[in-house]
């Protein structure tokens, strides 16, 4: 297999089939791999996604980790970068009749439906972090709570390698923004990206389910939050659908 050319500061690990390349990656972490290691797999047999969930993986979609150096305080805020690269990666392919917006913690979605999802771990014997993100290019699970699309329900025909390339491409710049300037630049442009202020969401969390609408991304990557009674929340975790 011959992979996609990746910038400056990346290192491809390229693999057919694994049970999840955020264990790939964490295994080379381990074993010391550099800030940098990109794993890519074309399939995957134990995808998985937030909140213990399994990620759907066939052969056909896009799979990878990177392993970066971060502080553990400072893990969340990856996946706000990773996102990012992705929407400008996919700025140019989706056509413009189709939607692509940020929804938190980590969620790219194409009209309203999840495309992407991706999955930060920390990994304390190497005291580095594992970036994973997934795409769905051309096939998606049918989930009924958490409706799912594709690149290929908007029209758009890639393969894997070429959007691994371009989100590579995209992803360098942005994670040397947040290496220099930290969180700011990523949460003023993730917000930009995001649905607009005042949307009505309904977060789940593990022992609650908090009504309200969306007045932000906090300093730390937290999701600010007033509800119905006029309660200001900061949310760290949960599942946030858009009520409308
Ligand atoms: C989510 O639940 O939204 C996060 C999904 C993350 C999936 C990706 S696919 C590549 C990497 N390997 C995994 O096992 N999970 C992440």
């Amino acid at each position: 297999m011959t992979g996609p050319e990746l910038p400056d500061g990346l290192t491809l690990v390229e693999r057919d089939a694994v049970e999840s390349t955020n264990d790939e990656a964490r295994a080379l972490a381990r074993e010391g791999a550099e800030e940098g290691t990109l794993v890519w797999a074309r399939e995957q047999r134990a995808g998985r996604g937030r909140l213990g969930r399994t990620w759907s993986s066939p052969r056909g979609n896009l799979y990878l980790s990177l392993v970066m150096d971060s502080s553990l305080e400072a893990a969340a805020q990856t996946t706000f970068v990773a996102a990012l690269a992705l929407s400008d990666a996919l700025d140019g392919l989706v056509p413009n009749d189709h939607t692509v917006i940020l929804k938190w913690p980590n969620d790219v979605l194409l009209d309203g439906r999840k495309l992407a999802g991706m999955l930060a771990e920390w990994v304390p014997e190497a005291e580095k972090l594992v970036l994973g993100v997934g795409v769905n290019v051309a096939a998606a699970p049918a989930d009924a709570q958490h409706p799912a699309t594709t690149l290929r329900d908007a029209g758009v025909e890639i393969g894997a390698a070429d959007l691994l390339a371009r989100f590579a491409g995209e992803f360098e710049p942005w994670w040397r923004t947040w290496k220099r300037a930290g969180f700011a630049p990523i949460r003023a442009a993730w917000m930009q990206r995001c649905h607009p202020m005042g949307e009505r969401l309904q977060v789940n969390l593990p022992d609650e389910t908090v009504v309200g609408t969306y007045q932000g991304l906090g300093e730390d990557g937290a999701l600010v939050m007033e509800t119905w009674d006029g309660d200001k929340r900061r949310l760290t975790v949960g599942d946030v659908a858009l009520i409308g």
